[in-house]
């Protein structure tokens, strides 16, 4: 759906008038585009004491082609960059009293090595010299050891104290740039390049104030592996791929070089057929709530198996509690929920889903926050974040990934039914001052659906624009 007030803002008129009236101006943001360079520009590289992350980072930085320029704090940097054959300098902060441009893309520290409070002045020295250098849209990604990995209690809080510094640099950047945390598990050094990848991508436009973590599990790549088609040679399920978000799933996954196989209701056939036909993909009407079904799509897909399981279909049947009719209840339980167990359930139990395989489920912000007439909504959407942590150890054995995204407010025929105030509070209530788009959710989920993201599980990612909204 069209943003009006977003679009009037960013043309010649709308500025002036959003800047002598003292409005906000949602910027419009950098997202993917085939045609256009996924990584450019310059990122600026800081560190704390005895940083951990800086060999590995300069690997990705490396292979990612783009430029890099070491900040004070980062004194391991030039050595590392040179050996890695990257160009670097030293970081000049912008002076916006002599105007200059700001002409930095990404702003990353490695804070792995941080185990007291003082040390944590180090982020404050990087980020109070270079946030205002920071582009449009540009990226901020602190990297630490996760707190529960520390070997003592001061550790642990300080490597805790990077959440709330990177949820607050989100909420200050403004300009579209987006701030998120990796705490890498001691081993996971190998496996960070799909997550890095993905936060300094134009990919994760509308994911702000995450905190993801990567487990020890390392991914192996031969030295030619195509980083823009990973999903080459694979099969990826899609559940309510008729339209709307799912669509996008199914978009973004067969352009990554994923076969999808699109399922959706038999009323929905004709959209779900030419969604499919547009990407090359293959139509299965069934309705996933069926009992039946579970059995029928493990056959569809028996002989030769699926790598990716995508539970996005979802319905709302919102009223309040006292006011929902007990079929209300037990239809959104079971759609949301329910049918997605048993579909796992049987993909799993026949060995349909090989072993390395990839789930991801749709979850939302009301799963995390509540929602006033959503009572039968939220549940299934908590009940969808249990799911995944539950499930994450035991598929661990065969290594297979289990993760969900929490969309915010995504511009969809969902949301474009709401009422106007409802609406307009739930784009603007964020970071980005802005809904996301279905590609937003979409390539989150083709980041966790990557074969390099074989260290991500149990985790929820929120594709909110940093939402106020449960944060
Ligand atoms: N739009 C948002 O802002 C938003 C926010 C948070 C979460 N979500 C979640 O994202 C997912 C997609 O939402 P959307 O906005 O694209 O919704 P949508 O209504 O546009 O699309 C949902 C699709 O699922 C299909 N579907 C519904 N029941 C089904 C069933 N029993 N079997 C098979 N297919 C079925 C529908 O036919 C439809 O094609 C849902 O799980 C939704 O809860 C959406």
């Amino acid at each position: 759906m069209n943003d009006s007030y977003l679009n009037f803002v960013n043309s010649p008129l709308g500025a002036r008038v959003a800047r002598s009236l003292g409005l906000p101006k949602p910027e419009v943001l950098r997202r993917y585009r085939a045609d256009a360079p996924e990584f450019d520009g310059i990122a600026a590289v800081g560190a704390g004491p005895a940083p951990q992350l800086l060999d590995a980072l300069a690997g990705v930085i490396a292979h990612l082609g783009i430029t890099s320029v070491a900040h004070a704090s980062a004194g391991l940097w030039v050595p590392l960059a040179n050996r890695h054959g990257l160009m670097t300098g030293r970081f000049e902060p912008t002076d916006p009293a002599a105007g200059s441009q700001a002409r930095v893309k990404a702003l990353v520290f490695d804070a792995s090595g941080i185990d007291n409070s003082a040390q944590l002045d180090t982020l404050y020295a990087f980020f109070h010299d270079a946030l205002r250098s920071l582009d449009k849209s540009g990226r901020i990604v602190v990297l630490g050891r996760p707190p529960e990995s520390s070997t003592n209690p001061r550790q642990w809080a300080a490597q805790r104290a990077l959440e709330g510094v990177t949820r607050s640099l989100g909420k200050e950047a403004r300009r579209g740039i987006a701030a998120n945390l990796i705490y890498v598990a001691p081993g996971g050094e190998g496996g960070i390049e799909s997550t890095l990848r993905f936060f300094l991508s134009p990919r994760s436009a509308y994911v702000s104030g995450q905190v993801v973590r990567i487990g020890a599990a390392h991914p192996a790549f031969a030295a030619d592996f195509d980083w823009t088609q990973p999903l080459a040679g694979q099969r990826a399920v899609v559940t309510g791929a008729a339209r709307g978000i799912g669509a996008a799933i199914a978009n973004v996954l067969a352009a990554q070089g994923a076969h999808v196989i699109g399922v959706d209701i038999p009323s929905a056939t004709d959209a779900l057929d030419a969604t499919m036909r547009q990407l090359g993909g293959t139509a299965l009407a069934l309705d996933i709530a069926a009992p039946e079904t579970p059995a029928q799509l493990a056959a569809a897909l028996d002989e030769l198996g699926v790598d990716v399981v995508v539970h996005n279909a979802g319905v709302t049947k919102d009223k309040t509690i006292a006011k929902m009719t007990e079929a209300a209840w037990r239809t959104v339980i079971d759609i949301n929920l329910s049918a997605q167990e048993r579909i796992d359930d049987a993909l799993l139990e026949a060995g349909t889903l090989r072993d390395g395989g990839r789930i991801v489920c749709v979850s939302s912000i009301s799963g995390i926050a509540g929602n006033l007439g959503q009572t039968n909504y939220a549940a299934s959407k908590a009940g969808v974040i249990g799911r995944v942590q539950g499930m994450a150890p035991f598929l661990a054995a065969r290594r297979i990934t289990i993760n969900a995204v929490a969309p915010g407010f995504i511009e969809t025929q969902m949301t474009a039914k709401m009422p106007l105030a409802l609406r307009e509070a739930g784009r603007r209530m964020n970071s980005m001052s802005q809904g996301g788009q279905p590609a937003d959710v979409a390539q989150t989920i083709a980041w966790l659906a990557h074969p390099g993201s074989a260290g991500v599980t149990g985790q929820i990612v929120r594709v909110c624009g940093q939402s106020l909204i449960g944060a």
